[in-house]
């Protein structure tokens, strides 16, 4: 029974913007289990020649993610690239101080750009800027992107890589705003530092697109000033500027919790206001866009890591089981993301596999689907096209951080070249379901193909090992189109996928 209605109009012609498919992408670091014993186990029975492994790559096939940011994060601010390319059996051992680990190098950027390749997927490659600077960028570029003729590139030849892997999308630098990072920067330290490694980044690649580091997180005393100059510095040699976020529920307040995508949203406005106060400021016709290159939901693991030892290899960090309701604030998060495709065209989900991740393995065992897996799989294979701007009318409700949050939250995708129309919707009511009355009226002849639910009476259900399939979705929702409408009772705290075709075929 709905005791509630929230309304929706769509049109073809209420258009934000075409989705950037690089909004679905994902994040790999070299962080507890997620290259080791993640996507890299040799004695693995399911890995492959090269030690990767297949199942996981299926896991990332399902979820289509396209690019995916490596080698860090934290780590890649005391990194030396050219630990890990050639020979493995010369590459070092190394302390690792941002996560207080050993670092083997067993896997390096040319595996990481062989495992991508078998993953259908492309590396967004993040070079240091913490302990090291222009020189070891610039080296890495050409390492990896110059065709031959040249010190680094010939080098990359003699390791077995003839062709350049043609990296598109760079990041310079990680997190640079934040007192725990190695060499943590100053604005202006970092914007100056960041605005001559790209320049010569470019001088050896000029088809690259590069990321300027925006702040950890918006609660960081010098967001929007820390944006403000490193725009500054950088603006005629970068294209985006990076936003973080994680949210979590310490204090179990699950209605005010999944209200946190107000908060990205608000973060998101935020920094398109700063890209453009500098455009004006500078008389600049160039547009910085934004890269969401880390998002998630991150606190379940924090008491587990204060525990750990350190300098292990491949300790079991940051390995967040994700409820229910992580699941339906991530998919709240997607939406947000899609509202903003005009502006955020590079996002990443922190992290892919074991740390903070949609994707678990058991060494030598099984690898299986976090809940979060399935809001993240349904926008990346669904949400491709342009994204609408939905009218939409819902109750709100007030929480204890935010006002006026509405129950419904929901975003539209329309897919000309498959002719398909996708609503994206999440019911944030915990225990009501709501009547979704959408009007389509420019999309005559189309028929609901499927709706999807995700939904559980316990939003504290966790997939685990044992129980994989605890949570997941099913394709049982009612939605139905009357007379131009699509009318569909929303379950109660509920994820839901609605598909229209013009032509209806059932998958
Ligand atoms: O994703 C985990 C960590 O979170 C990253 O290494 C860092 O960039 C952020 O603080």
């Amino acid at each position: 029974m709905s005791s509630s209605k929230a309304t929706m109009i769509l049109d073809k012609d209420f258009i934000i913007s075409s989705i950037d498919k690089r909004i679905y992408g994902s994040f790999v670091e070299h962080l507890g289990r997620a290259v080791y014993e993640g996507i890299y186990e040799p004695e693995h029975p399911l890995a492959d020649e090269q030690g990767f492994r297949k199942d996981v790559i299926e896991l990332v096939k399902e979820l289509n993610v396209p690019l995916v940011r490596y080698p860090g994060g934290n780590f890649v601010s005391g990194y030396n690239w050219e630990d890990g390319v050639g020979p493995k059996e010369n590459r070092p051992r190394r302390l690792e101080l941002a996560w207080r680990t050993i670092e083997t190098n067993e896997i390096g950027t040319n595996e990481f750009a062989d495992w991508a390749k078998k993953a259908n997927t492309e590396v967004n490659m993040a070079v240091n800027l913490g302990t090291r600077g222009i020189d070891a960028a610039r080296n890495l570029v050409e390492y990896c992107n110059h065709p031959s003729g040249s010190y680094w590139s010939d080098l990359r030849i003699s390791h077995g890589y003839k062709e350049p892997h043609k990296f598109k999308t760079w990041c310079l630098g990680n997190e640079m705003d934040g007192p725990w990072q190695i060499g943590h920067k100053t604005a202006e330290e970092y914007g100056r530092l960041a605005c001559e490694a790209a320049k010569v980044m470019k001088w050896v690649d000029p088809t690259i697109e590069l990321v300027a580091c925006g702040s950890s997180n918006r609660g960081m005393k010098t967001f929007a000033d820390w944006e403000a100059t490193v725009l500054d510095h950088t603006y005629d040699h970068v294209e985006y500027i990076s936003l973080h976020t994680y949210y979590g529920n310490k204090d179990n307040d699950t209605a005010n919790f999944v209200a946190r995508s107000l908060d990205m949203d608000a973060f998101i406005r935020s920094v398109t206001a700063i890209c453009d106060y500098v455009k004006a400021k500078k008389r600049s016709k160039k547009t910085i866009n934004l890269s969401f290159d880390e998002w998630n939901v991150w606190y379940h693991s924090h008491d587990a890591d204060r525990k750990l030892d350190p300098w292990q290899i491949a300790p079991p960090q940051l390995e967040d089981v994700y409820t229910f309701e992580d699941a339906i604030l991530v998919g709240c998060m997607l939406i947000t993301l899609l509202k903003h495709s005009d502006r955020v065209k590079i996002a990443c989900m922190a992290q892919l596999v074991n740390v903070i991740a949609p994707i678990m393995t058991q060494k030598g065992g099984e690898a299986w689907k976090q809940t979060i897996f399935y809001p993240y799989m349904h926008t990346s294979v669904y949400g491709r096209g342009v994204a609408l701007n939905p009218i939409v009318s819902s109750p709100k409700y007030d929480s204890k951080d935010f006002t006026d949050v509405p129950y419904l939250e929901s975003t539209a995708v329309y897919n000309e070249e498959k002719d398909e129309l996708v609503i994206f919707a999440v019911n944030r009511h915990l225990t009501e379901s709501l009547l979704l009355e959408c009007d389509v009226r420019s999309f005559n002849d189309y028929q609901v193909v499927e709706h999807i639910v995700l939904e559980d009476d316990d939003v504290k259900a966790r997939n685990t090992v044992n129980q994989s399939n605890r949570v997941a979705p099913h394709n049982r929702g009612n939605a139905q189109v009357k007379d131009g409408r699509i009318e569909a009772s929303l379950s109660k705290f509920s994820w839901n996928v609605i598909r229209l075709a013009k032509h209806a075929v059932t998958t």
